[in-house]
């Protein structure tokens, strides 16, 4: 069974005060963790903060990125080893915004996932919509598969940490979400994929995010489909009370 995974995402957003107080709000009124996994992804500024203040809670905390090297002459870049040690859970590795505005390439992705998995973390895969519909059976293909640029070289043991969110990019931030079936088309061929790689059982055990103008008002529907395990919300996220209502998704 896929634990559902809900993780917002807040972007270059928020003060240290503000996230600070989030945590307070949020922290006492989570689900457990068995039930609904929960995480937040912020800037590395207020990881070492959030981490001490969710650490009775069931929140994880995640980065939003990092560098593939532990160590060295990189500057301004931040170190997986060192997330690792402030106590990081998770970081969301080729969200399209990298992709798009910092030019990280497929190549550069892979070497962040080994990395945060050496590091005993668990990365988030962005991908986004580099698919299409065959006309002829309505099944989608990939035009430019980041799926499996991103796994090389992951073994099957690893991919028990692993989490991809499919994000269409023209969904991101536009208030326009994917239908309840466009998402899951794009999920649903992300699982096929790793099935391919991978085996049948081990694609069937990887979590599945959608992102793209969540809302409360579509998290249910999104959420009933069979290859969507979870969302990954960034507007919706950065209020307590809007991130709440998701994980109140079921009621
Ligand atoms: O990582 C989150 C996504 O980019 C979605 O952002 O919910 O503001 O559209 P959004």
């Amino acid at each position: 069974m896929r634990i559902p995974f809900i993780a917002g995402n807040w972007k270059m957003n928020l003060t240290l005060s503000e996230a600070e107080n989030f945590v307070k709000i949020v922290s006492g009124r989570l689900p457990d963790a068995d039930q609904i996994e929960t995480a937040i992804a912020a800037s590395p500024l207020f990881l070492p903060s959030m981490i001490k203040l969710s650490k009775d809670s069931p929140l994880k905390i995640a980065a939003q990125n990092c560098f593939y090297k532990d160590n060295g002459a990189y500057t301004g870049e931040v170190s997986p080893m060192t997330l690792k040690d402030i106590g990081v859970s998770y970081v969301i590795l080729g969200h399209s915004e990298r992709r798009r505005y910092f030019h990280e390439t497929n190549k550069m992705i892979n070497l962040k996932v080994l990395s945060v998995l050496k590091n005993g973390m668990s990365p988030i895969i962005g991908c986004d919509e580099k698919m299409s519909k065959i006309k002829s059976n309505h099944h989608m293909k990939w035009l430019d598969n980041p799926v499996s640029e991103a796994l090389r070289g992951v073994s099957a043991e690893d991919m028990s940490k692993v989490l991809i969110a499919y994000e269409p990019s023209w969904a991101i931030g536009t208030g326009r979400a994917a239908s309840k079936e466009e998402a899951e088309d794009g999920c649903s061929l992300i699982r096929t994929t790793i099935s391919e790689l991978y085996s049948p059982q081990i694609a069937d055990q990887v979590r599945i995010l959608y992102g793209g103008s969540v809302s409360d008002k579509n998290v249910a529907n999104l959420m009933q489909c069979h290859d969507i395990d979870g969302v990954l919300a960034g507007k919706a996220s950065l209020q307590p009370e809007k991130f709440l209502k998701l994980l109140n998704y079921q009621k």
